[in-house]
């Protein structure tokens, strides 16, 4: 039994979120933290959303409310959808409450203590007119590395570089379309080069992770400088130094903040758990796995900027130090990243109308629908492509006509010629094989949802479903109304089948494992959905919010084939799956063409 931390990535609260977020992190992440759970494992999964920086400030001036207001906004929207996808969380939180604040102030008091967090001068822009500073993403230009005329004061988001408002080319001011002057500023930077070496040491050691995430990532470290934790902005957490603190337009860099929520949504876990020192176990632990899930924009914070952050706070850069009061911090086991979504030969894009919104997907089909083609055909390794047709089709073909059919057969033969679930007579070599196939499954699949192969992992499960498909074919129980034993034996072993496909599947399509578990007869919780909650800040009793949070206790040390009890009454089925029209398709095209 190993402890693992799912370290999910925060997803912005600055509107809904597509299918190409939720293929990254959220699927990904979900699959095998229900998996590890079943094989017994102790697995705390959490996350948040990230609702600091330009990207909530840049849609709050658009929807016309305060910052706080938008992410209140989109928090409980994320909640919902993510909650709907079921997406097991055993705390998903938000980094706007007082535990995150005082966890990353923590975070950078002791990266500053040990020494790692240097004050330099900048040059910051200032309006000419009304001599306030002008934050970063009022002011715009062309893209000193790509052309683009649109590059923020922070970013350019034609080439992904991160950029200092002084170097763009003809900057000007967002509010007023004057030239902002530029005069010096302070800043805190993390001082990257002193990571270097410990870094180097760590990402060597990490063979396992995808071979292209950790060449990214070892790349990184070629050029490595000191990168600014703060900013010249009014939203975000104050830098808890004096002189700092109380200064209305200097604050921590989003991106310093929201890798913290990892350890802060642990410590609110913990701290909601009735145990304040529980989170220890999986952070302070040397032996504890953590996995990070992430689209790839994200490796560098992931794979560099945290690992950095904690050995700072664990004083393990060039320059020494010492742990503060969390002690000694684990640094990730794997980063794991997927790669793009694209939708219809093209990419998503939220300003342009074409996307493809969780919560309109929820409206139209089940969840597990959309979880089957993530998983079966998602970014795993390389971009992929997201088609209607192909949703279509691997819904009829693949869950409906494969696994559907399967289900509704076996318990629609069950319950017409026995109304239970019948005891075997003398088995077969053709029983015993399909007995042992379906069995050996459980280590091959395990191993590949372990290593972070899901597409494989559950093409091996639907080959086996298959299989199942063919025994039935084969074995003719329509056949044997005049050798009861027989059918008896043919039935008990295709229900044995699918009761363990079921677990099997249950990681992938937690939804309809629940379903079938039923149809087969089963009562009680045998695939656990997590559940909104809504509670109170823990350190400010005037604040409230949603919580995603469950109980998967249930499944822990269940991936493993069981016996079915005969006897075991089975009703009339319905079926588990909705065929899909082929006119969705038609319809889902007009749809995204208009945006
Ligand atoms: N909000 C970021 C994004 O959507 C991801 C943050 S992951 C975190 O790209 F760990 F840093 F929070
Ligand atoms: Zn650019």
């Amino acid at each position: 039994m190993s402890r693992i931390l799912s370290a999910v990535a925060w997803p912005y609260a600055n509107g809904p979120r597509h299918i190409g977020h939720v293929a990254g992190f959220g699927i990904p992440s979900d699959v095998f933290s229900r998996y590890m759970r079943m094989a017994g494992h102790d697995v705390l999964m959490v996350s948040g959303t990230d609702e600091h920086g330009t990207p909530i400030l840049v849609q709050a001036d658009k929807e016309g409310v305060s910052a706080q207001e938008l992410a209140d906004r989109y928090n409980r929207v994320i909640v919902e959808d993510l909650t709907q996808l079921g997406l097991s969380y055993d705390l998903f939180t938000r980094t706007t409450t007082r535990n995150h604040y005082a966890v990353v102030q923590e975070m950078f008091r002791t990266v500053h203590k040990n020494g790692y967090m240097v004050e330099r001068t900048t040059m910051g822009a200032v309006s000419p007119s009304t001599g306030r500073t002008l934050p970063d993403r009022y002011i715009e230009g062309t893209c000193p590395i790509c052309g683009y005329d649109g590059a923020r004061g922070d970013q350019c988001d034609n080439c992904g570089n991160q950029l200092d408002a002084i170097e763009l080319i003809n900057p000007t001011s967002k509010i007023n379309g004057e030239t902002p002057r530029f005069v010096e500023s302070n800043h805190f930077f993390l001082d990257l080069p002193a990571f270097v070496d410990a870094l180097g040491d760590w990402l060597r050691t990490r063979t396992a992770w995808r071979p292209n995430v950790l060449k990214f990532s070892l790349n990184l470290l070629d050029d490595v400088r000191p990168r600014a934790m703060t900013r010249d902005i009014d939203w975000g957490i104050p830098v808890p130094l004096e002189g700092w603190e109380d200064n209305p337009t200097k604050r921590l860099y989003v991106w310093f903040d929201a890798v913290i929520g990892y350890l802060s949504a642990s410590i609110e876990w913990a701290r909601r758990s009735g145990d304040p020192d529980a989170w220890r176990q999986w952070w302070n632990d040397p032996e504890a796995l953590s996995y990070y899930f992430m689209g790839k924009d994200n490796i560098t914070f992931h794979s560099q900027i945290w690992p950095a952050e904690l050995l700072g706070y664990d004083g393990k850069g060039a320059r020494g130090g010492a742990p503060g009061a969390y002690g000694s911090l684990n640094l990730p086991t794997e980063v794991v990243s997927s790669e793009f979504l694209n939708v219809e030969g093209k990419q998503f894009s939220t300003s342009r109308g074409r996307v493809i919104l969780v919560r309109d997907m929820l409206a139209r089909y089940q969840p597990d629908a959309l979880r089957y083609y993530i998983s079966v055909a998602g970014p795993e390794t390389q971009d992929v492509d997201f088609t209607w047709a192909e949703f279509k089709r691997r819904t009829n073909d693949e869950l409906v006509a494969g696994w559907g059919n399967l289900v509704n057969r076996t318990a629609s033969m069950v319950h017409k010629n026995f109304g239970e679930i019948p005891a075997p007579g003398q088995r077969h070599p053709v029983d015993e094989a399909l007995v042992a196939e379906v069995t050996t499954a459980f280590g091959r699949v395990g191993e590949l949802v372990g290593a972070h192969r899901q597409r494989q992992a559950l093409q091996e499960v639907m080959r086996v479903v298959g299989e199942a498909n063919r025994y039935v074919s084969e074995t003719e129980p329509w056949k044997l109304k005049t050798d009861p034993d027989r059918l008896a034996t043919v039935l008990h072993t295709t229900t044995q089948a699918v009761s363990d496909l079921n677990t099997l599947l249950a990681p992938f399509l937690p939804h309809s494992a629940q379903a079938v578990h039923e149809a087969l007869g089963g009562t009680g919780t045998f695939s656990p959905q997590p559940r909104i909650e809504e509670v109170t800040d823990l350190d400010d009793d005037s604040r409230h919010y949603p919580v995603i949070t469950g109980d998967y206790t249930a499944v822990r040390g269940t991936w493993q084939p069981k016996a079915i009890v005969p006897g075991t009454k089975v009703d009339k089925p319905t079926p588990v799956f909705t065929k899909l029209d082929d006119a969705i398709v038609e319809e889902e095209l007009e749809r995204l063409r208009q945006g």
